[in-house]
């Protein structure tokens, strides 16, 4: 008798050919993996036709939600037009639009748009937009070069992007090809590096900060920061009037303000840039993630015209910015992340998140009764839940005991898809979601909190 051999099958290719980002492969290979299909609104399908919820916006990219018509319709239009063609020496209609249209939206100041692919290249421009900056405004002054970030910071992972990043597991490795920082203490207020409560510390992390920028000044390029969370950090938000201080203080001392607005920018933590919150303008800004919204990759550094402008000249003084990517200023991107402006205005996606920022809120206080949330970190849609083995002593889960992962396995059983940051859970809706769909998610991730916990 002849035994039929098993088709193989895509879980089977994804193991034999797939290499996946941040992922140990070999526990990978073990697993079954989701296949993830199709999409509507804030659900993914796999390939077994289970529905999950899409908890973090499919690693904090969607904004309106998957398949949304509007922009199915916009990369339908423009793909019967052209997919691609360059911004070195052409343009093209979408990729104006849209840098119009990001600066109408943009803080006030903003007046120009780069154009790159993802997050950690849109860093990696402002880096180095900063570092020429200085060398053409000021030719005659000592070398304005380094850079200045906060501890745990995450800006990407590209080169430059991680030597301005701080997170040991991701970076230590990479430590011989790093360019040198100075970095500063974030406002951790729940584990304070000074031992002290806000807003009684009025704010004495600055203190540092302005040390730093007080004596390394004169070599300073630029001060990079996420404004208002440090999202890879574990949610780590700043008390009110933080970064409107960072503002004062690098334009006391001449410093460059680069606002890393990839995860925090359209809409997430409130208002369309969280740097608006503070009323601060920075120097350099930027986005990625939610720019299409998942749709495609595409990204912008956004400046000012004082930047802009100290990169004119005669095509022999060689102040031209010589960056550029083979993808900048896609089409189909642009024509997207148009689309996508356009839903915030007709659905005013805005006026209608503040009411479901209040209930997430609302949804979320019960699960600090749970014996082992140490703190829950709210800014906006954007929710980090620190888990503690005693909230007492505020002692942290080892990163072997996986707090985080397992929890997301029990959310992923109840049909929730969650990524923590390690013993930091991480609830991050599309800003679309209705407030049934939100109060589901929170339930389930608060019933897996206390299964997992429970015998801690
Ligand atoms: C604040 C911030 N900056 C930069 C990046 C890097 O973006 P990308 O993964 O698109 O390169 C991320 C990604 O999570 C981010 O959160």
């Amino acid at each position: 008798m002849t035994t039929r051999k098993k088709a193989p099958s895509l879980g089977d290719w994804d193991r034999q050919y797939l290499w996946h980002p941040f992922t140990q492969m070999q526990e990978w290979e073990r697993e079954e993996p989701i296949i993830i299909e199709r999409g509507k609104g804030p659900y993914l399908i796999d390939t077994e036709g289970r529905a999950y919820l899409d908890g973090t916006s499919s690693i904090w990219v969607n904004v309106h939600g998957h398949r949304h018509p509007v922009l199915d319709r916009a990369l339908d239009q423009q793909r019967n037009r052209i997919a691609h063609s360059t911004l070195l020496g052409l343009s093209n209609p979408p990729a104006i639009r849209l840098a119009r249209e990001l600066i109408g939206v943009a803080p006030k100041g903003l007046t120009r748009v780069f154009y790159s692919d993802d997050g950690s290249t849109a860093v990696e421009v402002a880096l180095k937009m900063a570092v020429q900056y200085w060398q053409q405004r000021r030719p005659k002054a000592g070398p304005k070069n380094r850079f200045l970030h906060l501890n745990l910071a995450y800006h990407g992972d590209t080169i430059g992007a991680v030597s301005v990043g701080n997170i040991d597991l991701f970076h230590a490795r990479f430590r011989p090809l790093l360019f040198a920082t100075e970095s500063a203490d974030p406002p951790y207020c729940y584990r304070c590096p000074l031992s002290l409560t806000y807003p009684s510390c009025r704010l004495a992390c600055l203190e540092p900060i302005e040390q730093i920028l007080r004596e390394r000044g004169p070599e300073l390029a630029g001060f990079v920061i996420e404004p208002l969370i440090q999202a890879a950090a574990g949610m780590i938000t700043q008390p009110a009037g933080y970064l409107k201080r960072v503002r004062e203080l690098c334009t006391k001392y001449e410093v460059l303000l680069i606002a890393d607005e990839v995860a925090t920018g359209f809409g997430r933590t409130g208002q369309m840039f969280a740097c608006e919150r503070e009323g601060v303008t920075p120097d350099l800004m930027a986005l990625s993630k939610g720019l299409t919204g998942g749709y495609l990759p595409l990204a912008a550094t956004l400046t000012t015209e004082d930047i802009y402008r100290a990169f004119l000249g005669k095509y022999e003084e060689f102040k031209t910015f010589f960056h550029g990517h083979s993808d900048t200023g896609n089409p189909l991107g642009c024509a997207v992340a148009l689309a996508k402006l356009e839903i915030f205005r007709t659905d005013r996606t805005l006026a209608k998140l503040k009411p479901k920022i209040r209930s997430l809120s609302r949804l979320l206080k019960p699960l600090r009764r749970l014996p082992h949330v140490g703190e829950i970190r709210q800014q906006g849609f954007m929710v980090g839940i620190e888990l503690v083995r005693d909230r007492g002593t505020r002692e942290a889960y080892p990163l072997e005991a996986r707090i985080g992962q397992q929890v997301a396995q029990e959310a992923r059983k109840r049909g929730l898809l969650l990524r923590p940051l390690g013993h930091i859970m991480v609830l991050m809706p599309p800003l679309s979601v209705d407030l049934r769909t939100l109060t589901r998610m929170v339930d389930i991730l608060s019933r897996s909190i206390a299964a997992v916990t429970r015998h801690d």
